[in-house]
């Protein structure tokens, strides 16, 4: 017996997937998939099979020739969900299971046609990162077994459904239904398994790129993004061939609770991404770059979660670098730090959080999610280039991704390299220091520029900067402000335009300004963010300070919102509620 992953049921000594089968029916109306998995195993199984469920139900379970299989759905547990556990029969090669979701499914979110920018159509995606595959489809869910996929959606033929996988074409089926059909030749972790049905149009930015969106938003996406083609080349230039053929992008209904995830050939992203100043190409760099960081080169569990976003906010700071040059990743770095420092904050009770390699059994890696993990584990990134300098630094990277691509791997693994290839560095950097205490180490690396100097002695002195600010700038200066009167948020506001400006960074971290300044438009103000986006970036800092303000009003602009919100969302925002 060896469960490896505190978050699944999945046992290193019983029968491994290697390809799972997908067959669903999507429907809207009952908010369900119905329909059949196959999972495929490497090698000939026997004895039990432990599989992971949340709120399944399981109508069948038999071999790939359709001879019964006895089977036990366990009751559920609170952060793993049911384990369900199959005996299988010497030589059993795979099963099928016949299923349907629940209406209640974590990876999913169905939205009615009022949710959706066009208003006629309803809309579905799933998010699965970290452990929700298992509310869609009976699976070991765990990154350490890698497969690959193949699945069939049968769907109400005015939509249309993509999936993070190469397409295999539409046919129809039953009146009124067509089924669109899919293939993932690539071994991925099942987070990674995503998929989306809506009234969706695509826009061509490349050979190799298209951005999708409903149609209302299409245009705008592609104005956005129109650069995707040179991200794509200067990251290829730092890390080598992208191996997955496209670089697609889908621009989610508001509620999408990220930024963006980076669903293997299909990033999904926030509508809030389109600030109609191509400011926050950002976000798609660090998508893109977990092409590298996360999809090739995973990390085990959420244990190591940084390995994921560390280098991924690590990767994505040398591509803007590449693209933009050092000033502007710098004062991305900076924004990073200022997010950190806030979530360090945070934890003060709860200081084991900080750590980079984690203990997570019993605690859901939903609830341990912060900001820690991305910029600690960029810092200490950063702290290894600096010391060893950047060449070396950079033929450590390359051999790290060549060595562990299509491999999950723990703290350890990334370790044992590092002393293999670059001998005595983690002694000389404090590695372990970085990686097993909370808390950030004093000798953390600075971003520093002239610029953002300039911007943050500006901010300390609440003097206001000269000329015209570009939206990242005006970002950094905002954040380094110190707590304001309401006067000086009018002047503010009325000098940058802060209260109508499309970008939600901006105004976002404005009505957080507004907010602790006790201005008498913040409340209104921080209603219309609320109501414009479900990204959880957005929602928690301004809950956590409407909460501060008393709870009755942020309880109250909860319920008016809650329909909106992703399942992810809401159980973020109810922990905050709950004080916890
Ligand atoms: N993979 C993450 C999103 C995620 C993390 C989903 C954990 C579920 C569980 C994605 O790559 C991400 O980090 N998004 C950031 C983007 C930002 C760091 C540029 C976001 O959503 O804000
Ligand atoms: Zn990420």
């Amino acid at each position: 017996m060896a469960r490896l992953d505190p978050h699944s049921y999945a046992d290193s000594e019983q029968a491994q997937t290697e390809r799972i089968e997908l067959a669903l029916r999507v429907d809207f109306a009952a908010r369900t998939l119905s329909g059949e998995c196959a999972l495929h195993f490497r090698a000939p199984g026997a004895g039990p099979l432990d599989l992971d469920t949340r709120g399944l139900r399981i109508d069948s379970v038999t071999d790939l020739i359709e001879t019964p299989i006895r089977y036990e759905l366990q009751k559920p547990e609170a952060v793993l969900g049911a384990r369900l556990r199959v005996e299988l029969p010497p030589g059993t090669r795979g099963i099928r299971v016949r299923y349907s979701t629940s209406p209640e499914a974590t990876a999913l979110q169905w939205l009615s046609p009022a949710q959706t920018a066009g208003g006629v159509h309803p809309f579905l995606f799933s998010q699965c990162q970290p452990i929700h595959a298992r509310s869609l489809a009976p699976l070991q869910d765990t990154p350490r077994v890698r497969i690959t996929a193949r699945a069939r959606f049968t769907v109400p033929e005015q939509l249309r459904t993509l999936m993070a996988a190469a397409s295999l074409g539409r046919e129809p089926a039953g009146p009124g239904e067509a089924v669109d059909a899919f293939e993932m030749p690539q071994a991925i972790p099942p987070y990674l398994l995503a998929f989306a049905v809506g009234d969706l149009t695509p826009r061509q930015l490349s050979v190799r790129s298209a951005v999708w969106a409903e149609r209302s938003v299409a245009d705008a996406a592609a104005w956005e993004f129109e650069r995707i083609e040179e991200i794509l080349i200067a990251a290829e230039e730092l890390f080598g061939p992208y191996d997955w053929d496209r670089f697609d992008v889908l621009v989610m209904p508001p509620s999408f609770p990220y930024g963006g995830m980076e669903n293997p050939r299909l990033t999904f992203v926030t509508p809030s991404l389109l600030a109609g100043d191509r400011s926050l190409v950002n976000v798609l760099a660090h998508e893109l770059a977990h092409a590298w960081t996360g999809n090739l080169v995973t990390n085990a569990s959420a244990n190591d979660f940084w390995l994921n976003e560390g280098f991924t906010v690590y990767a994505e700071r040398r591509i803007l670098e590449a693209l933009e040059g050092r000033g502007s990743s710098e004062l991305h770095a900076a924004i990073g730090r200022h997010d950190l420092d806030v979530a360090l904050r945070r934890f003060t009770q709860r200081p084991q959080l900080t750590k980079l390699r984690n203990d997570l059994a019993g605690v859901d890696p939903d609830d341990a999610f912060s900001t820690v993990p991305y910029e600690k584990g960029y810092l200490l990134l950063r702290k290894l280039e600096e010391t060893a300098g950047r060449a070396r630094w950079d033929s450590f990277l390359a051999r790290y991704l060549s060595k562990f691509r299509f491999q999950s791997i723990a703290t350890q693994d990334f370790l044992d390299l590092l002393e293999a290839e670059l001998p005595g560095l983690a002694a000389q950097a404090r590695v372990l220091d970085w990686i097993d205490q909370p808390g950030l180490p004093a000798d953390a690396p600075r971003p520093q520029s002239p610029r953002l100097r300039e911007l943050q002695r500006l901010a300390a002195a609440a003097e206001e900067p000269r000329g015209a600010l570009p939206p990242t700038e005006l970002l950094v200066y905002l954040q380094a402000l110190p707590v304001l009167t309401p006067a000086q948020c009018a002047a503010l506001d009325r000098r940058f335009e802060l209260s109508s400006r499309q970008s939600l960074e901006l105004r976002q971290t404005f009505v957080l300004a507004q907010l602790r300044a006790g201005a008498p438009d913040a409340v209104p103000a921080a209603r219309r963010v609320l109501a414009e986006t479900g990204r959880m970036k957005f929602l928690r800092p301004l809950f956590g300070e409407l909460a501060k303000r008393g709870l009755p009003l942020a309880r109250e602009i909860y319920e008016e919102r809650r329909d909106g919100y992703h399942p992810i969302a809401r159980a973020a925002i109810e922990a905050i509620l709950r004080g916890a």
